[in-house]
């Protein structure tokens, strides 16, 4: 990429591109291949070569929302540019990250305090699935604080964020109980699964409410009194409305307090490192509901959204060539992939820019903006 000229020639900087998914703000096909500048790191960055990387619901929200923002949070692959600073993983190293953007591409910069380190035990494809729900759900355990012992009621937990943080709390001793239509894994992973909130039996020590509209009010009554209520999302997109004489009937003195994922006093990459080592010694599980080539991220987007997909949703480049298909031929091969896999097979997997977004776009990243991504709130049109 770059080639530094003898003396006296001209600057013979070669400026190469890569291949990304950029956004069309059309619901129907949220991002196309596109062609971008490579990047162009800070000196506390390094560039990473993406093999695979996942997708969350809040970026889909932002996308939807027509921001001008980079898709691409949660990538795995391998460092090909270390830092110039010196610090983070050496050129080679095999990594997950997690940037703030424009991670759904052939090559990412991301800063060496939002990397870690992967053991070959861990493949690209499994640790892509851990960035933001991961982070998520091991921050949402922090703030829950000890809870051996205690009922824990958890919404919208058939996701990559419900399924981390089940195997997380019951592991650390909670008495969880989840809600989800697709609730197998949880089970397994130790909670008793009920189909809406109105089933689960109350009352709960602890809340963990993702959904709002109804819901945030109904999963609210069965609180226990001076019980917490952590709201963390907002899934079905429908504010929430309260009324304070409900609290006389259940949850008198009750706590509700807001979570964000990024507020936190440690850096993305140690809690990323806490992670690997969880998935690599066998006590953490990814749940990952599809694993699909890049070209066809529109669809795995739309099915994300639609509610189609269980756990984390991975999408893999091939080494080869990272080829993305062209326009035309997007839509005959992604019409024969529907044709052909069956969401029963892809439900798989038991373990085992800044540098390339233009300052105007970065600008968009304020921590607001962040915030309505990640957890899905009303800053995206419905
Ligand atoms: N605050 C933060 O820092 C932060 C960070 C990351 C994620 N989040 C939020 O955490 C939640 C879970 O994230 P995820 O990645 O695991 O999401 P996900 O895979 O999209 O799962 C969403 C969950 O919400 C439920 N849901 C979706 N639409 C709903 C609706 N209209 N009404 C009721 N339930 C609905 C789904 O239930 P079904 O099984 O019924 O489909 C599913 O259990 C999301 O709301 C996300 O925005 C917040």
């Amino acid at each position: 990429m770059t080639t530094a000229g003898p003396e006296g020639a001209a600057d013979e900087w070669e400026e190469s591109i890569v291949k990304a998914l950029q956004p069309t703000e059309r619901r129907d096909e949220l991002v196309v291949p596109a062609e971008r500048a490579e990047p162009d790191p800070r000196p506390d960055e390094a560039v990473v070569e993406v093999e695979a990387f996942s997708v969350n619901r809040g970026e889909i929200f932002k996308l939807e929302a027509g921001t001008a923002w980079l898709p691409g949070k949660d990538v795995a692959g391998r460092v090909v540019r270390a830092a110039a600073d010196g610090s983070g993983p050496r050129a080679g190293a095999r990594v997950v990250g997690h940037p703030p953007a424009a991670g759904w591409a052939e090559r990412v910069a991301v800063r060496t305090d939002a990397l870690a380190e992967l053991p070959g035990s861990v493949p690209a494809e499994t640790a892509a699935a851990l960035p933001l729900a991961g982070l998520t759900a091991l921050r949402l355990l922090r703030a829950a604080g000890a809870v051996a012992g205690l009922r824990l009621l958890l919404t919208g937990a058939s996701g990559g964020v419900g399924h981390y943080f089940t195997e997380l709390a019951t592991a650390a001793g909670a008495d969880v109980t989840a809600v989800s239509r697709r609730g197998e894994r949880l089970g397994e992973l130790g909670a008793r699964v009920v189909p809406d909130v109105a089933s689960a039996d109350g009352p709960f020590d602890l809340v963990l409410e993702s959904t709002g509209g109804a819901n945030l009010p109904a999963a609210l009554a069965k609180l226990a009194p001076r019980g917490t209520l952590i709201w963390f999302g907002q899934a079905s997109r429908t504010p929430v409305t309260l009324d304070f004489f409900s609290f006389f009937d259940g949850p008198e003195s009750g706590t509700i307090r807001h979570f964000h994922y990024a507020d936190s006093d440690i850096p993305d990459g140690t809690d990323l490192a806490t992670l690997v080592r969880l998935v690599a010694s066998g006590r953490l599980h990814p749940e990952i509901g599809r694993v699909a080539d890049w070209a066809d991220t529109a669809s795995v987007l739309a099915d994300l959204r639609d509610r189609r997909i269980r756990g984390n949703a991975v999408l893999t480049l091939t080494s080869a060539a990272h080829t993305l298909p062209d326009a035309a031929d997007r839509s005959s091969q992604n019409a024969a992939d529907r044709a052909t896999s069956d969401p029963a097979d892809r439900a798989t997997s038991d373990p085992a820019d800044r540098a390339t977004s233009a300052p105007a776009d970065r600008a968009t990243s304020d921590a607001a903006d962040r915030a309505a991504s990640d957890a899905g709130t009303a800053r995206s049109p419905e």
